[in-house]
């Protein structure tokens, strides 16, 4: 496969840290009785420390995880199997037999010990406004939406759309599908109606679930427009219920529910139904190398236990800690640990609404200082930006409630990691950078600093959680054994957490995740790893990028640019950006005849990506070119355009294999103008 043989991006400026970083601070190097960490290894006597843990959990993974399982769950009837697993033919299931309710699990047996308790903190977009609400109100909120999707004709295994930013109604409504045993969809609500409609449709969605208007900056947005734009094009959707997140009111037509009104009329109890361990939770849409975004099925019990068991041993979670994850819920990170994981673990979550600098750069620690959050978890994007701020908006609020500080999304840098342990964290709280994808359900490699017992490597993921078994590749497809190498980041062994399929195309889940390398689930991304052993991620290998970790392809966004009238052919490229990670770069030859400005072209092309996928996509620079860098079969040679883009002359590489290399010569001129152009005007809003 030719991804394989780009070469890592090892080189990039933010990764800068390989092997020369010294170890971060508060960890003793005293190794630690492993049952005072992680009290379930009482299950396994004589294993004592954590490699011991490690390995078990590894070679004898059906006992670790059936242990974890029956400890951690409460299942309405027991497994009779952990695993039935071929990874060659892309199977994966755990703990078959058993069944039980994961709304349950994460609200109703917390009822029944701690009603009072704060399930959930919404940290809405209006500073200093934050509303708690308890285990007990958060089970009624759920089972009065419940019956009103019950009410609406919904029921065990239909789909149901959630278009809505993060909020206490949103969470409930996730909840009431899992209840009932609906499937959700949540899809972010910055995705323009284009892409939402692509998204029901893909997952034949009959019910979809939004808000009024949505607020954010201090600015409202007009989401239930966006939904009515997308169900046009969308026949099959039956019912629209809208909850109201402002007092505006907004036209509503006959599919459309007052969401709020119709749950006083329903009860607040609800029967929870019973699941089997394999039955689907939710559909998660995510970008791959094709222009189709794929639908990524996690089920209920290994789905449930792996985001309970990430959330309680990589931040070192414990009973009454108020847990800050800022991302979103429209991603898996949302999914993952702000709703499914701390809510199993009976923990207090924040829901996040905001902005990083709304209403100043301080947002975010102001919120810890209020909310005393006590593990924060964001996006390196955000922590750049912030960092451009400078330390005063950090240093001015009160942030000894923090123990841990998480990272997850894309590489971050050393200056960034550097930032955040020194400033935010005071050089007190280890800095977790986490990595894992929405094929994974949860973190699969990050530093373990509630062991107490292991050194931190700055901007590092380190270390495989239990139950992972990372490997690289060689270039024949071969394991590399070697420390100090790199290579394509694959995984050796099925873990409960995993993806099951792609929504109605299991042969592109089987071709694109377990055909690469037969028996291994091949993660996309490749990796280093270090003389000691520990991985850090060095970026993704086929055509997907990370804008502000937001991931994309590059085929969404040619798919975008192509449909405008005067583009002939184009090509998407991401590179380096300081603050987003990565930014999409297209390179467009025009149709003959063209007679339009170059930036009016620009801002329709930027416009329509906007409208067809969301206002993150759009491309920050736009080239255009009369030829591209084609080899002889007519390839386009994306390795030499993103060496352009990156300002690169001097990496180009070999180019006698390419079709004629005066284009590359004459792109390398464009590049130079376009930039010198952009430098002399006002930067875009994109
Ligand atoms: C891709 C997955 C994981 C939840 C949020 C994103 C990149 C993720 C890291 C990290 C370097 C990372 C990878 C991965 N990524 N975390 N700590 N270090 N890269 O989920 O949208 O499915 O994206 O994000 O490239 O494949 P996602």
């Amino acid at each position: 496969m030719s991804f394989l043989r780009r070469p890592l991006a090892l080189g990039r400026p933010f990764l800068r840290a390989v092997g020369s970083s010294p170890p971060a601070g508060p960890i003793s190097s005293a190794s630690t009785n492993i049952s005072a960490f992680m009290p379930e290894a009482a299950a396994f006597p004589g294993v004592r420390d954590y490699p011991s843990l490690l390995h078990l959990s590894l070679g004898q993974a059906d006992r670790f995880w059936a242990a974890l399982a029956r400890d951690r769950l409460s299942w309405i009837s027991p497994f009779h199997t952990a695993s039935d697993c071929d990874l060659a033919r892309g199977k994966v299931r755990w703990f078959e037999g058993g069944r039980l309710n994961v709304s349950v699990n994460c609200i109703d047996r917390h009822v029944h010990t701690s009603p009072d308790k704060v399930a959930l903190i919404w940290e809405r977009d209006e500073p200093g406004t934050h509303v708690k609400i308890t285990y007990r109100h958060l089970l009624e909120m759920t089972c009065r939406v419940a019956n009103t999707l019950k009410r609406h004709g919904v029921r065990k295994g239909d789909r149901v759309t959630i278009y809505m930013p993060a909020s206490p109604i949103a969470v409930a409504s996730m909840l009431a599908c899992a209840r009932i045993g609906a499937v959700h969809t949540v899809v972010f609500a910055g995705f323009s109606a284009d892409a939402l409609a692509d998204r029901i449709r893909d997952g034949q969605s009959e019910t979809v679930i939004t808000t009024n208007q949505a607020v954010r900056g201090g600015r409202i947005i007009e989401l239930k427009q966006t939904v009515d734009q997308a169900v046009r094009k969308c026949p099959s959707v039956k019912h629209v219920l809208v909850a109201k997140r402002t007092e505006n009111e907004v036209p509503m037509s006959s599919i459309d529910i007052p969401l709020e009104e119709e749950m006083m009329k329903e009860e607040a109890v609800c029967d929870p139904v019973a699941m089997e361990s394999e039955d689907p939770l939710f559909l998660l849409y995510t970008s791959g190398s094709t222009g189709k975004p794929k639908g990524l099925v996690h089920t209920q019990a290994g789905y449930l236990l792996y985001t309970s068991v990430t959330h309680r041993y990589v931040f070192d979670y414990h009973e009454g800690d108020v847990f800050g994850c800022v991302a979103d819920i429209g991603w898996i990170t949302g999914h993952s640990y702000v709703v499914y994981g701390p809510l199993c673990n009976g923990g207090t979550s924040v829901l996040f609404e905001s902005t990083p600098v709304y209403p100043n750069p301080g947002r975010y620690w102001e919120m810890v200082e209020r909310l005393k959050i006590n593990q924060f978890y964001g996006a390196p994007t955000a922590i750049r930006l912030l960092f451009k701020y400078g330390d005063e908006w950090v240093k001015s609020h009160d942030r000894t409630s923090l123990k841990i500080l998480g990272s997850v999304g894309e590489p971050i840098n050393a200056e960034a990691w550097d930032w955040y342990y020194r400033v935010v964290g005071d050089e007190r709280c280890p800095v977790v950078d986490t990595w894992w994808q929405t094929e994974t359900g949860g973190i699969c490699i990050a530093p373990r600093p509630a062991a107490r017992d292991a050194e931190i490597v700055p901007a590092m993921a380190m270390r495989p959680f239990f139950g992972i078994n990372p490997v690289l590749m060689d270039d024949q497809g071969k394991k590399l054994m070697d420390n100090n190498t790199s290579g394509p980041l694959c995984i050796a062994q099925a873990w409960p957490g995993m993806a099951r399929t792609i929504h109605n195309d299991h042969d592109r889940f089987v071709n694109t995740y377990f055909k690469p390398y037969p028996n291994y689930f091949f993660t996309g991304d490749g990796a280093y790893r270090s003389e000691k052993g520990y991985y850090q991620i060095t970026g993704r290998l086929d055509d997907v990028i990370n804008i502000s970790g937001h991931r994309l392809g590059t085929a969404e966004i040619e798919g975008a640019v192509n449909q405008h009238r005067v583009v002939a052919e184009s090509a998407a490229i991401g590179c380096a950006h300081e603050i987003k990670g990565e930014a999409s770069y297209v390179f467009i030859i025009l149709k003959d005849g063209v007679d339009m400005s170059e930036a009016v072209i620009r801002q329709e092309l930027k416009d329509i990506v906007s409208q067809k996928i969301a206002k993150y996509a759009a491309p920050d620079h736009i080239q255009i070119v009369k030829r591209l860098p084609k080899t002889r079969s007519g390839k386009i040679m994306r390795r030499v355009l993103r060496k352009i883009a990156e300002s690169k002359l001097d990496e180009l590489g070999d180019l006698t294999t390419l079709d004629d290399h005066t284009a590359v010569q004459e792109i390398v001129a464009g590049h130079r103008q376009m930039l010198k152009e952009e430098a002399e005007q006002p930067a875009s809003r994109h």
